[in-house]
């Protein structure tokens, strides 16, 4: 067979090949160990100088040429592999990410608050002393710093005049929204708290709260009462046992809880109280001319009623099986 047969012949069968393995054999025939060009190849040192100066390169350019057809066939047979969807095939389901329990109670609460017009305001989870505890009517060595066991931060640096800590409740930023803005308004102010403390079924170290503070002219508990008893109303959506019980807070007065029945027993949920005129007084607002309510709720203690979830630290226990359920 002449150069030109060969190619002829060669390159017509890989035109007409019509599945990947065909052309495995047609490289085989022609450019294996023993194929046809391969052949042709090995006699050349056999023939007369002349003819394998002609021969050698035309049939050296051959094989290149052949091997770049094959590869460039081949891939069109893998492209139109891959172009092949089994219709039969059992589908792959796709796992869906979804919203942690706390972050719907969140929002479910914010949203029926919002309803009630009052706007969301947020503040920072590293705060300063003055802001969590003295500007609240809490100076250090004040009997009442021991509810909120604290973690304090390591000064970062000397020039850091006041001592740092992170927030035990969302009280902070009444303060720090006041200093900012002249009544009347009404806001609430949902985010994660943190308290040095044992844990238990309902007590974690870092949990959510949601605070509320509504300042006007002749705000009172009754108009405290109203909203909250209408909150709790929205947020359940059927009638819960709950009970207003007198409390103690130095930046309220007069100071109440609110409890709810879970399992038979009364869980605390929330403390709340008119404003204390000393903290109106951090906020430059005369109190003669300025009354209002605050009250902090706890988000997670919401969720376990609404839920039913006996114990706080599921929550944060990271585990599929209990966070898929809702
Ligand atoms: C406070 O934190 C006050 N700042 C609330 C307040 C705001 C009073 C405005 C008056 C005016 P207390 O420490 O009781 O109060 O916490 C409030 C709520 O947070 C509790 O009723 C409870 O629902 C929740 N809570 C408190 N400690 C924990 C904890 N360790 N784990 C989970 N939830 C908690």
């Amino acid at each position: 067979m002449t150069l030109e047969e060969l190619e002829k012949s060669a390159r017509g069968a890989i035109k007409d090949a019509t599945v990947r393995e065909a052309l495995e054999e047609i490289r085989i025939h022609y450019l294996g160990r023993k194929g046809e060009l391969t052949n042709i190849l090995r006699s050349l040192k056999e023939l007369p100088l002349e003819e394998r100066k002609s021969i050698g390169p035309r049939a050296n350019a051959l094989r290149n040429d052949l091997e770049d057809l094959l590869a460039e066939a081949a891939a069109k047979f893998g492209q139109a592999e891959e172009k092949i969807v089994d219709i039969s095939a059992p589908g792959k389901k796709a796992v869906r990410g979804h919203i942690h329990p706390l972050s719907r109670v969140q929002a479910e609460a914010v949203k029926i608050f919002e309803g009630l017009n009052f706007s969301v305001v947020l503040g920072p989870e590293v705060e300063s002393e003055h802001y969590n505890f003295d500007a609240l009517n809490i100076p250090a060595n004040h009997p009442a710093r021991e509810m909120w066991d604290t973690f304090w931060l390591k000064p970062q640096q000397k020039v850091e005049k006041e001592k740092m800590l992170l927030r035990t409740h969302t009280s902070p930023v009444q303060v720090r929204y006041m200093e900012e803005h002249e009544p009347p308004f009404q806001i609430v102010v949902p985010g994660r708290v943190f308290r040095y403390e044992a844990t238990d079924q309902s007590h974690e170290i870092n949990f959510y709260q949601l605070e509320g503070l509504m300042v006007g002219r002749d705000v009172n508990l009754g108009n405290f009462k109203f909203i909250i008893e209408e909150f709790l109303r929205k947020f359940f959506g059927k009638k819960i046992d709950f009970r207003f019980r007198p409390s103690y807070f130095p930046f309220t007065e007069p100071s109440v809880e609110v409890d709810i029945k879970l399992g038979g027993k009364w869980l605390e949920v929330m403390g709340a109280g008119m404003v204390s005129p000393r903290v109106f007084e951090y906020a430059h607002y005369n109190p003669r001319d300025w009354q209002g309510f605050a009250f902090g709720v706890g988000i997670d203690r919401l969720a376990m009623i609404k839920y039913g979830i006996p114990d706080i630290r599921l929550f944060y226990s990271g585990d599929l099986r209990f966070i898929r359920q809702f």
